[in-house]
């Protein structure tokens, strides 16, 4: 039995939470679950939307699968993902995005992987008002964070087959920061011979990866171009909903969707749990709980490749419940 952190969070949050630990239990994963609660709600309790008992919790268990939390925008408290990968040095942000069959998209051979640095950048959060109409935000990039992603982007890409890593960057615009973040991929891919590297600017990326996606295989990116590529490369394979991500570090790793917490379709039961799922999917294959892991990743490709049971963002009439019941039927 291993114990893993669970934050359902908050928005579709504890909706898709449900549906996830449901179909893991019926899957009979061996995981007990030390469910912490964080954001809003937590900070009007607890005075703070990430108090230290989550991130002890994780440190603790070293592994965590979480739901979305809101973060306010343009004023209110530090985003509690970006303040959680920091506290616990989860540098590496991994988005795979493919086809699934079953799943009508504009393109048929999307199969990328995104690695976005998940420490630094403009996330760093360092901003400054400088008077009452102008303000200011610092970039930072160091060749430690640079280092130890491209790395992460090599080992990758030699451990699952990969052939091509891509650096992105604006370093013709951003010379020093960018400039520095490909010194450091350049240095990296040296060691690499036996994968292709190739560079290219983020705007010329973004053109192409809705032109031609199918000519991408590995992205390393900064944590800003990082965080816009995702989502425009889950859009490529058919939405958020369906767009897992993880947060890894040394000593920890936290399994999450791509999306936010869609305050938009809250408490309607009809939020897709697929990102959700296909985290905790990654998550069982880091703990070794394999078996568990493709019995469960068979049953959901079978209820979406069937499509009679889907939810509405994949064109479907299905509730979030009866989607989650449907796989169930199939494990
Ligand atoms: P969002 O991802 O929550 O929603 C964007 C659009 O996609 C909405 O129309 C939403 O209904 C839809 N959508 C997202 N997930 C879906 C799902 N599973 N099933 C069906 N439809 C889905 O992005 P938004 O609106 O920009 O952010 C909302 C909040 O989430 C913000 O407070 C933001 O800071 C937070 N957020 C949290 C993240 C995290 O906890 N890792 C990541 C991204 C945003």
């Amino acid at each position: 039995m291993q114990t893993v952190t669970l934050i359902p969070g908050d928005g579709i949050g504890p909706e898709i939470t449900e549906a996830a630990v449901k179909i893991l239990e019926a899957a009979n994963a061996q995981i007990e679950w030390d469910i912490q609660t964080a954001g809003a709600e937590v900070a009007e309790k607890e005075g703070s939307p990430l108090p230290d008992r989550v991130i002890e919790s994780v440190k603790r268990n070293r592994v965590a699968l979480k739901a979305p939390v809101t973060t306010p925008i343009g004023k209110g408290f530090r985003s509690v993902n970006v303040q959680l990968r920091k506290s616990l040095d989860l540098y590496a942000n991994l988005r795979p995005c493919k086809n699934i069959e079953g799943i009508k998209t504009r393109f048929d051979n999307v199969d990328i992987v995104i690695v976005r640095e998940n420490t630094e950048d403009l996330y760093a959060g360092i901003e400054r008002q400088i008077d009452k109409d102008s303000a200011e935000s610092i970039k930072i990039i160091t060749r430690k964070a640079s280092l130890r992603i491209a790395e992460f982007a090599f080992e990758y890409a030699v451990k699952n087959n990969r052939k091509t890593v891509h650096a992105v960057s604006k370093a013709n615009i951003c010379k020093l920061t960018d400039g520095l973040f490909l010194n450091c991929t350049r240095e990296i891919a040296e060691k690499y011979p036996e994968i292709e590297y190739k560079e290219i600017l983020v705007d010329n990326l973004c053109m192409q990866l809705v032109q031609n996606p199918e000519k991408f295989d590995v992205l390393v990116l900064p944590n800003l171009y990082g965080d816009i590529v995702s989502d425009l490369c889950a859009g490529l394979v058919g939405g958020l909903g369906i767009a897992q991500g993880a947060n890894i570090g040394e000593n920890a790793a936290v399994f999450e969707p791509v999306h936010g917490s869609a305050p938009d379709i809250k408490g309607q039961n009809r939020a897709n749990p697929t990102a959700l799922i296909l985290s905790a999917i990654e998550m069982l294959r880091y703990i070794n709980q394999n078996e568990t892991a493709a019995r469960v990743e068979k049953a959901l490709y079978t209820v979406i490749k069937e499509g009679k049971c889907l939810t509405q963002d994949l064109g479907g009439e299905a509730t979030t419940n009866e989607f989650c019941e449907e796989i169930i039927k199939f494990l």
